[in-house]
């Protein structure tokens, strides 16, 4: 049977660590780090993102201030935000929740992020930037954001002690968000990569040579136990809330991979909850804490 690896407790541990680099950044240089959270309209989900969100910054000492638009709120009116908190020099780190509502241009406002306070690392400025990194461990140095998400996995993989030399990762999923840059944070990593999708052929016979799988396609329970080679690390990307009549709610999130089964092959596999899901926040924290090092020596 797999070892879990517990996302949940890495993540706590990552807070924790966080938590005390911020603190002592401020003793040192008096530089308190501050994230700036922007929420558009009500939409149920990315609220409780948001309010996530403000509880981790608390944990990790962070200076949290959330802006609220209505849900009308005028692009102009957004621009303007963000300029204000690209001048703010107490804001380190500024996220606009998405999706946006539908009337906004969320392109613009990605872009008119200042690449330096981008904690998403959703900038092309941080894209190009990361393409074009020599080592993984050049980024803090090289002024670079990576994205949150596929940054969890790798800090996972790490923290796991699963081998990325020479090891071959197969990607299922190419979304900017996650497939493309996990494919290539894997390959600074000195992991061949192979990356998957809809129309990959043999696409079973492909992930049986992985000694890394990620799947992030979105789409519940893809990924077959019998897909999965013996001794294989498993990365779970995928949240997917399904019918289940035998739970309290009728529903239950399960992730791209078939969990059950596929622990019975892989040496290590990420649960769905509390494997990548709690990750993706406290990397936000640490691309965050990052910032403020970086101002700090400015
Ligand atoms: N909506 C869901 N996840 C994210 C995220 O990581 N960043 C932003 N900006 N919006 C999101």
């Amino acid at each position: 049977m797999a070892q879990i690896i517990d996302g949940k407790a890495v993540s706590e541990q990552l807070k924790a660590e966080i938590g005390a680099a911020v603190l002592k950044l401020k003793e040192e240089t008096g530089v308190q780090a501050g994230l700036a959270v922007i929420l558009v309209g009500e939409d149920p989900a990315s609220q409780v993102y948001v309010k996530n969100k403000g509880i981790s910054c608390k944990q990790c000492n962070i200076n949290s201030i959330e802006h609220r638009l209505p849900a009308d709120a005028k692009q102009e009116d957004l621009m303007a935000l963000i300029d204000k908190l690209n001048n703010d020099p107490a804001i380190h780190g500024i996220l606009c929740q998405l999706p946006l509502p539908k009337h906004l241009d969320e392109n613009q406002v990605l872009l008119a992020i200042d690449p330096a306070k981008d904690v998403d690392g959703f900038h092309p400025m941080n894209v190009g930037k990361f393409m074009t990194l020599k080592k993984f461990s050049d980024m803090a140095d090289a002024g670079v954001f990576l994205p949150c998400t596929p940054y969890g996995c790798i800090e996972l993989l790490q923290r796991s002690g699963v081998k990325l030399d020479g090891a071959n990762a197969v990607v299922i999923g190419r979304s900017n968000i996650v497939g493309k840059p996990v494919a290539m944070m894997l390959m600074s990593l000195n992991c061949t990569v192979t990356i998957c999708h809809s129309r990959t052929k043999n696409l079973a016979d492909v992930v049986r040579a992985a000694d890394i799988v990620v799947a992030a396609i979105g789409s519940p329970e893809f990924v077959k136990g019998d897909w999965i080679g013996k001794g294989a690390t498993v990365i779970d990307v995928g949240v997917n809330r399904i019918s289940d009549p035998a739970a309290k709610s009728g529903t239950r999130l399960v992730g791209d991979v078939e969990y059950a089964a596929a622990s019975e092959n892989a040496a290590f596999i990420t649960p769905v909850p509390g494997g990548v899901g709690p990750m993706t926040i406290a990397m936000l924290m640490k691309n965050t804490l990052m910032s403020a090092q970086r101002a700090a020596k400015k």
